[in-house]
C-alpha cells in the first residue's frame, strides 16, 4: 500500500465537495485551522478506543446521538444542555436494563457537513447550490448564501470548540449526577402518555440507587456517580478541514484528526479507492463506517481491510442503517461474514437514514414505528447469529421539535408544521428518544435473559 499521509487523500477521486470560487482563500483558511489548538486530545481518543474495544466485546453499549446537522442559527447553552441531558437520562435506562457500561458519543462539537443527493437544488426555474452544511454555505435559497464560503470552516471550528468546552463543563461539574438524570426520567414518566409502560423500569432503578446511598455510595464519595464522559463525533466529510486538523501525537508519534474522537465516514463516500478511506486509514481515531443496503460483501471486507488491517478491537463501528424493512434480510450475511472473516468490529443501528420519508404535506419525516422496528429487526439479526447489538446511532435533539412522527404525543403529519426546525434529515424530539431508550431497555434486559 502507497504510504499515508494527511494529504495523501488529495490524489484521490472524491465526493460530495464543495466548489469552491478561490482556491487560494481555502489554502489560506486551511493553513490558518492548522495552527489552532487541537479540538480534543489524542490520550482522549485512546481511552475511547479502549472503551469501544469493551463494546466490540460484548462488554459494553455504544449510545451516539445527536443533530443531522448543527447550524450557527441554533447555537446557544440550552441547546447543548438539553441533548446532553436526553442522553445522558437514555444512558442511565441502558446502563442499568443492560447491566453493563453504555458508552455515549453525541453527534456534536463538529458535525456540520452535509452529503448531499443532488449537487443542485432548483425551486421553480432557480437552480443553485445545495446547502451542504453551515461549515460550507447557507441554508437560504439565495445566490449568495449557497455559495461556498471557506470563512465558515474557522467560525465552525470556534462553535465546535465551545461546544465542547460547555460539555466538559456538564459532564463534570455536577450536571450528570446520577441522582439528577433519575429524577428528570421519573418526571418523564409522571408525565408521559405511556408512562405506565416504564414505570417498573424506573422504579427498580429507583430502589438501586436508594440501596447504593444506603451503603454510602453516593455523588460525594463516588466520583462515578456525579461525573461522566461524553465523546464527541461527526461525518468527516469535508476533508480539507479534517486534514487541518490531524496532528501528530507527540507521546506515540500517530497521526490523530483532533477534531473529534470518533469520526465516521458516510453511506455515500466509502468507496474503497476513494479520498475518504484514504484519509480514515491513516488516522488512529476510531471510525465509524455507515453500512447500508447496497454494502457488498467484499466492499466491507476490503474496507476492514484498509481501515483496520492489525483487527484491533474498538477501531471499527459498523453503522447499519438498512431500512425497517430491509434490516432482517440485509445485515445477516455481513454479519456472518465478519463472524467467519473473524473480524473485530462494534455493530451499531443507525435506524434512522434508511427509514426518511416525504409526508403528504411535503415535509421529510420518519415514523417513530420504523425507527423502532428496525432496532428491533437489528437486535433479533444479532440474537440469531449469536453476535453482540452493540449500539445504537441516532439524530435526536432535547429539544421539543415535531419532526418525526407518532410516539406516545402521536405527532401526526399534520403536526409537523408546528415545530419544524431542521435544516437537514428530522430528529427525534427529547420525548421521542427517551421512550426509545425504554423500549430499548425492554430488548437489552431480555437479551440479558432478565
Ligand atoms: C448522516 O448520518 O447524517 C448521514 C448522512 O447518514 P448516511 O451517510 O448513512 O446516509
Ligand atoms: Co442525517
Amino acid at each position: 500500500m502507497e504510504i499515508w499521509t494527511p494529504q495523501s487523500w488529495r490524489s484521490k477521486p472524491i465526493l460530495q465537495q464543495p466548489t469552491y470560487q478561490d482556491a487560494a482563500q481555502v489554502s489560506a483558511v486551511e493553513a490558518q485551522l492548522g495552527k489552532l489548538p487541537p479540538l480534543v486530545f489524542a490520550g482522549e481518543i485512546r481511552d475511547l478506543h479502549r472503551q469501544l474495544a469493551e463494546v466490540a466485546q460484548g462488554k459494553a453499549f455504544l449510545l451516539q446521538g445527536g443533530d443531522c446537522a448543527e447550524t450557527f442559527a441554533e447555537f446557544n447553552a440550552n441547546k447543548i444542555r438539553d441533548t446532553f441531558q436526553v442522553l445522558l437520562q437514555m444512558a442511565v435506562v441502558m446502563t442499568f436494563a443492560g447491566g453493563s457500561p453504555v458508552v455515549k458519543i453525541g453527534r456534536m462539537a463538529g458535525q456540520f457537513a452535509k452529503p448531499r443527493s443532488s449537487d443542485l437544488e432548483t425551486i421553480g426555474d432557480v437552480s443553485l447550490p445545495s446547502y451542504r452544511g453551515d461549515i460550507i454555505n447557507g441554508n437560504e435559497f439565495t445566490a449568495a448564501a449557497r455559495t461556498p464560503d471557506p470563512e465558515r470552516m474557522i467560525k465552525a471550528y470556534h462553535q465546535s470548540s465551545s461546544t465542547l468546552n460547555l460539555l466538559r463543563a456538564f459532564a463534570q461539574g455536577g450536571f450528570a449526577d446520577l441522582h439528577k438524570v433519575h429524577r428528570w426520567n421519573l418526571s418523564f414518566v409522571k408525565n408521559s402518555p405511556l408512562g405506565e409502560r416504564y414505570q417498573h423500569l424506573s422504579d427498580q432503578i429507583d430502589q438501586a440507587l436508594t440501596f447504593m446511598e444506603a451503603c454510602g455510595i453516593n455523588s460525594t464519595t463516588t466520583p462515578q456517580i456525579r461525573s461522566t464522559a461524553l465523546y464527541t463525533s461527526h461525518e468527516a466529510l469535508l476533508l480539507g478541514y479534517e486534514e487541518a486538523l490531524t496532528r501528530k501525537d507527540s507521546l506515540t508519534d500517530d497521526w490523530y484528526n483532533c477534531s473529534a474522537h470518533m469520526i465516521w465516514i458516510g453511506d455515500r463516500t466509502r468507496q474503497t479507492d476513494h479520498a475518504h478511506v484514504e484519509f480514515l486509514r491513516g488516522v488512529k481515531n476510531p471510525i465509524g463506517i455507515k453500512v447500508g443496503p447496497t454494502t457488498s460483501s467484499e466492499d466491507l471486507i476490503k474496507l476492514l481491510d484498509i481501515l483496520n488491517p492489525e483487527n484491533l478491537a474498538g477501531r471499527i463501528t459498523l453503522i447499519a442503517r438498512m431500512g425497517a424493512t430491509q434490516i432482517t434480510e440485509k445485515l445477516p450475511p455481513l454479519v456472518q461474514l465478519v463472524q467467519r472473516e473473524g473480524r473485530s468490529v462494534v455493530w451499531s443501528s443507525d435506524p434512522m437514514h434508511g427509514n426518511t420519508i416525504t409526508a403528504s404535506s411535503g415535509y421529510k419525516t420518519r415514523s417513530v414505528d420504523a425507527i423502532l422496528q428496525e432496532i428491533k429487526g437489528f437486535f433479533q439479526v444479532h440474537s440469531a447469529e449469536g453476535t453482540h447489538a452493540g449500539g445504537v446511532h441516532l439524530e435526536m435533539t432535547g429539544h421539543n421539535v415535531t419532526e418525526c412522527i407518532g410516539g406516545a404525543y402521536q405527532i401526526t403529519e399534520e403536526g409537523l408544521a408546528d415545530r419544524y426546525d431542521t435544516f437537514c434529515d428530522p430528529r427525534l424530539n427529547g420525548e421521542q428518544a427517551l421512550e426509545l431508550a425504554f423500549l430499548i431497555a425492554d430488548t437489552l434486559k431480555s437479551a440479558r435473559g432478565k
